[in-house]
Parts: C-alpha cells; structure tokens; sequence
C-alpha cells in the first residue's frame, strides 16, 4: 500500500539513514567548489567526483598559477581555459608565448597573433602610452617608471642603474612625452629612437653613456623594438610570439608584453564595465627579472 501513487505511508520509518548509520561516513571531508554564472570548468573533484565550477574574479584572489612536472599538459589546461573563458565570458584575453605553441587556437578563434622577432615586421612599441595608462598618478610618471625598468635590463649591470643615469633618462622620458602630450596624435607616438637622440642631447658625461648602450636598440642588430606598434593589439584575443627573440631579447619582450597588458587593463578599467583582462604568461619563470 505504501508503494501506491496515493500518498498513504503505512510503514512507521521515516529517514533510510538513521543518525547511527550515517556516524560511519563521518568525517566528510569533501570541499566543493561549484558556482554558477561565468564559472569555468575547473576539473573533476578527485574525492567526491563532482565538477569544480569556478568563477575566478569572485573568488578572494583572482590569479592563478599553473604547476606541473614537464609534459604533463599545463600549458594544454591552460589553452583549455581559454577557450572556455572566450565561450563564456566577454573578456579580454592575452597571451604571452615564449614556446610559440598556441597560435593554431588564436586564429582558430579568430584571435590576433603577434610575432616578435628580429625578422617578423609585426610590431609592438614599448614607448606606446595611453592617457588612461594610471588612474592615481600621471600617465607619464609610470610611464617614466616603465622606461627605467627598460633601460636597467638594457644598461644595468651588476648593480643596476646609477641614481644619474636614473634622473637622465627620467628627465628624457618627460621631455618626449611632453610633445607628443601637446599633440596626442597616433603617428607622434614617440619611439626609442625620439628617446636615445633626446638623451645624447644631454650635457652629463653618464647620459653617453647610456645612448651607446641604447644604440643597438635604436640603429644596430636589436632594433625590434624601434618602431610604432602596426599590429591590431586591440583584438579580443591577442597572443605576443616571442619565440625568436633571442635570449637577449626574450625579457625585454616579456617586460614590453607586460606592459601592453597593462595598457590594455586600464582601458577596461576606464570602462567601467564588468570586462576583466585575463592574461596568461607560459614559462613565466623566465621574467624573474623583468618582474623584480
Ligand atoms: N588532457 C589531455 N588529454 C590529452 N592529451 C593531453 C592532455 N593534456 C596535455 N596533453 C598532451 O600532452 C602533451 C604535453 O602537454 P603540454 O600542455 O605541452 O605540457 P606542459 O606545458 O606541461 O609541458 C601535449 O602533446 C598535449 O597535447
Ligand atoms: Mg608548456
């Protein structure tokens, strides 16, 4: 009777799993992760074998590390992430790729890949500013910020820059700026170039010295980063190629990417809109200096 689709319960028990009985399944040790909206996929809970759902930027800390022994597929958990995060969120995605391995899934998503090499006339200028480029400061005081960072993995040996060679090219960084300031048009755009002739200009003894190191940035072998930047650095998915630079150059390349990524952060930060810039770096721990 108590089987019947008519709502009589005969049978006196009321819970299959008494107090006593469920004692034994103690402890639960299971923490789960599943939320909903723009949460990615995440992987597979390995004790309860549920699905982790994550929504990163309501998470405590939004950023995320990747670690594994060689081969055992994290920068493949990485591209998976991706593509998962161009599904489902409107953000921006930008990818720093020092192996050359994922340009087959940027132009598959109709992404925009930037090779940067010696022999690549894809361009990307580290001069480039953007009047948003700080919310607190002056664009140009972190701007200036960013070229000292430039120039003491160029210049700095052991000890790093001399305090003046620092106000050298801190005074030059303003100078530059301060015309293209007065006409912010986009072929003003200063490059290294506008930056070394202003620094030879210069009466210290120190600031020759600084433009012949800069010299084979601007005229010699290392120019690629002597040019306005000619490549759509505004796509939705964009992943810089840094494969053929050379050891020389590969962190300068990681410092000048990172600060594209930063040019393109306080752009959505101006926004004011719900759109993050995700930015992901494979073989990160070769910008241990450039990040210091
Ligand atoms: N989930 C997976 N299923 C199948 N093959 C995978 C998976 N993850 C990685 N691989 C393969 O394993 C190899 C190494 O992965 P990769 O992501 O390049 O490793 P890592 O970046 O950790 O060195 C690649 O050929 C990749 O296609
Ligand atoms: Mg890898």
């Amino acid at each position: 009777m108590s089987c019947l689709p008519i709502g009589v319960n005969q049978i006196e028990i009321q819970r299959g799993l008494t107090t006593s009985a469920t004692a034994i399944f103690v402890p639960f040790t299971t923490q789960e992760l599943f939320q909903d909206g723009e949460a990615l996929y995440y992987g597979i809970n390995a004790v309860s074998s549920n699905m982790i759902m994550v929504d990163r930027k309501r998470l405590k800390n939004p950023n995320g590390l990747i670690l594994g022994t060689p081969g055992s597929g994290k920068s493949f958990s990485a591209k998976r992430e991706m593509t998962n995060a161009f599904l489902v969120t409107q953000d921006d995605i930008i990818i720093c790729d020092p192996e050359g391995e994922y340009y087959p899934l940027v132009q598959a998503l109709h992404g925009q890949v930037i090779r940067v090499s010696p022999n690549s006339t894809d361009y990307v200028n580290p001069m480039d500013i953007n009047l948003n480029y700080s919310e607190d400061e002056s664009p140009v005081s972190l701007k200036a910020d960013f070229i000292l960072s430039l120039c003491e993995l160029i210049i700095g040996g052991k000890s790093g820059l001399e305090p003046v060679e620092k106000t050298i090219i801190d005074r030059c960084v303003r100078l530059v700026y301060q015309e293209y300031l007065q006409n912010p048009a986009e072929d003003n755009m200063p490059i290294l170039e506008d930056l070394y002739t202003c620094i030879l200009k210069q009466e210290e003894p120190e600031a020759k010295r600084i433009a012949t190191a800069l010299e084979i940035y601007v005229k010699g072998s290392l120019n690629v980063f002597n040019h306005r930047t000619n490549v759509d650095i505004s796509n939705r998915l964009v992943c810089f190629d840094i494969k053929e630079l050379g050891k020389q150059l590969k962190k300068i390349g990681m410092l000048v990417v990172q600060d594209q990524v930063w040019n393109r952060v306080t752009v959505n930060r101006a926004m004011h809109t719900a759109k993050a810039t995700r930015y992901y770096m494979d073989e990160f721990h070769w910008a241990r200096r450039s990040v210091a």
